[in-house]
């Protein structure tokens, strides 16, 4: 087993990393709870939410809710859902909430942690390549129909227990959509972790020992930037690599079409092309694509609107004026922050997904 420790100005946590912790939970509580409610959704209920059910029912009490699978949980009705149950299984301010599942769940029983009785311990227990990321940094959120994300709050777990023997159940989509943010995550690190990655080749059976040593990593990089920065006032924005055009392509495709990571993969394309552009340098871009296409990520796009993609770009959430905002880099592992102007990246871009379409 692994443990990275996160240590903020206001809070610390481990994150440890290993196969089969799903069976000792028991062993990563720091204090005694007057009860348990575990949050998992209906796809990982059948797999794992015995095997941590039994771990502590001997030691507990233990309830638990499950929600349908899919982003479509991340709603208000199913968070007031959830509170309701929580009330009534008579939970208090020394209950203890476990958010079991993938990046969905983390992110709403996060929030219903954060908000019952005005915040209650949570830990959270991903089982997806996704969530290496979503689980560290505290950032807990359910969707509004306006937007992804809107109702949120930082709130830190008390621990991350990554067991990784339930990765082998998710599918290979999400297996991709995972891996493009431990791509994110080396591409603003460092070459050495990049260059480790372009070896690696996906496939249905994932290799564990090469997975757990990238997730660690990732998990480092995550780890290091929001120690220094745990609200985005400043360098936790370099995570958003990527990320601009990716969300503005999720939602102009509307979700679902693309997966996070797939978007992503495609985001980070196009900021490396801005990049070279920009800082009149060499990337290894033809390498990066590459790598994407040789795992069979969608890199080709249906006819947009660049009028309207520009716009959701403007209108995405981190955009702090009217000018767009994007991480780009220098080189491997030397992010920068630059705001746009919107006739160059209009050029940008439309070359950049004519390119794409004729590979
Ligand atoms: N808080 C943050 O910092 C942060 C960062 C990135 C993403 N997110 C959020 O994370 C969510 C995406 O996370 P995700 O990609 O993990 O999606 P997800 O939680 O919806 O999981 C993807 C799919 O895999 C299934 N699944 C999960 N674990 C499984 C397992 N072990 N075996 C079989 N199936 C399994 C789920 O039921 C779901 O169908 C989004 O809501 C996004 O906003 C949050
Ligand atoms: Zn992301």
């Amino acid at each position: 087993m692994n443990r990275i420790t996160i240590q903020t100005s206001t809070n610390q946590y481990d994150v440890s990393i290993g196969k089969g912790l799903r069976h000792r939970v028991l062993d990563f509580l720091t204090k005694k709870y007057s009860q348990i409610f575990i949050i998992t959704d209906s796809n990982v209920e059948p797999l794992y939410l015995d095997d941590v059910s039994n771990a502590l029912k001997d030691s507990y009490s233990v309830n638990y809710s499950v929600v349908p699978a899919g982003e479509g949980s991340k709603s208000i009705q199913i968070y007031y859902d959830l509170m309701t149950e929580a009330i009534h299984a008579g939970l208090d301010r020394e209950s203890l909430i476990i958010a079991l599942g993938g990046g969905m769940i983390g992110d709403l029983a996060g929030f219903v942690a954060a908000t019952f009785m005005r915040g209650i311990d949570f830990i959270q227990m991903p089982t997806t390549i996704l969530a290496h990321d979503s689980s560290v940094g505290g950032k807990v959120a359910i969707n509004h129909s306006e937007g992804k994300n809107l109702i949120g709050n930082f709130f830190p777990p008390v621990a991350v227990i990554y067991d990784i023997e339930t990765l082998h159940t998710i599918p290979f989509t999400e297996v991709r959509s995972g891996y493009a943010e431990i791509v994110k995550h080396s591409l603003i690190h460092n070459p050495s972790f990049w260059n480790q990655i372009k070896q690696i080749e996906l496939t249905e059976s994932l290799n564990e020992a090469e997975l757990s040593d990238v997730l660690l990593k990732g998990i480092d990089v995550k780890a290091k930037i929001v120690e220094q920065d745990e609200r985005e006032s400043n360098i936790r924005q370099f995570l958003n690599f990527g990320h601009t055009l990716g969300h503005a392509l999720e939602s102009e495709l509307g979700y679902g079409v693309l997966t996070h990571g797939e978007a992503i993969a495609i985001g980070m394309l196009f900021a490396l092309q801005v990049s070279e552009a920009i800082y009149q340098v060499k990337l290894p871009y033809q390498e990066i694509y590459h790598w994407f296409s040789k795992n069979d990520y969608p890199l080709q796009l249906p006819n947009l609107s660049i009028e309207k993609l520009v716009d959701r770009m403007r209108k995405d959430k981190k955009a702090k004026s009217q000018k767009v905002t994007m991480v780009l880099l220098k080189a491997i592992g030397e992010p920068t922050i630059e705001q746009l102007d919107d006739q160059k990246l209009h050029l940008w871009l439309k070359d950049f997904i004519q390119e794409l379409n004729h590979h």
